[in-house]
C-alpha cells in the first residue's frame, strides 16, 4: 500500500485542502441522530466537478448508508461514467473529538473497489478529522486486498 501521512492539512496542496474543507464542512448534511458520528465525504472528478455525500442513518439501523456510498451513487447517477480523481473522507463526532483520520468501512471499501474498477481509474483517498494528521493513498483497491470483484462471476 502506498500512503503519506501529513502533520495537517495545512502541508496539503491548494487541490487537496479545498476537498478536505468541502469533507469537513458536508458533515453537516449528516443524518446521523444514532451514532453522533457525522461523516463528510467529498470527491473531485476527472471532469473538475465537485461531488459530496454524508452519512445518512435510519431508526431501522442496518438500512443507513455511509457517506462514501452516498457520494458514489449520486456521482454515477450525475456523472454517469465520470472516475474520481481523488475523495476526501472526514467527520464531526459529538460524542468525542475528531482528531485523528477515519478509514473507509469493509462495505464502503467494496463499493469504492468497484467504482475503480469501472470507471477505469484508481481514486485518491485523503483521510482526516477536522483537525490532527491526514493520510493520504493512491488508490482505494489498496484498502482491499485480494479482493472479490465482477472478474470473479465470469
Ligand atoms: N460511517 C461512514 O459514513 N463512513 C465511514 O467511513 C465510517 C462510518 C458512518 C456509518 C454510521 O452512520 C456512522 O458513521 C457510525 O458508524
Amino acid at each position: 500500500m502506498v500512503y503519506e501521512i501529513f502533520d495537517s492539512s495545512d502541508a496539503l496542496n491548494e487541490e487537496d485542502k479545498k476537498l478536505v474543507n468541502e469533507a469537513r464542512a458536508i458533515t453537516s448534511n449528516a443524518y446521523a441522530p444514532y451514532s453522533n458520528f457525522f461523516v463528510g465525504a467529498a470527491a473531485l472528478l476527472t471532469n473538475g466537478q465537485i461531488i459530496k455525500g454524508s452519512n445518512q442513518e435510519n431508526a431501522s439501523y442496518p438500512v443507513g448508508t455511509c457517506a462514501e456510498r452516498v457520494l458514489l451513487g449520486t456521482a454515477a447517477v450525475m456523472y454517469a461514467g465520470m472516475p474520481i480523481k481523488t475523495m476526501a473522507i472526514s467527520y464531526d463526532n459529538k460524542n468525542g473529538e475528531s482528531n485523528h483520520p477515519i478509514s473507509p468501512c469493509g462495505m464502503c471499501r467494496q463499493a469504492l473497489k468497484e467504482f475503480e474498477d469501472r470507471t477505469g481509474n484508481y481514486m485518491r483517498l485523503i483521510l482526516t478529522g477536522k483537525t490532527g494528521k491526514v493520510i493520504i493513498l493512491d488508490k482505494a483497491v489498496s484498502l482491499l486486498p485480494l479482493s472479490f470483484g465482477s472478474a470473479d462471476l465470469k
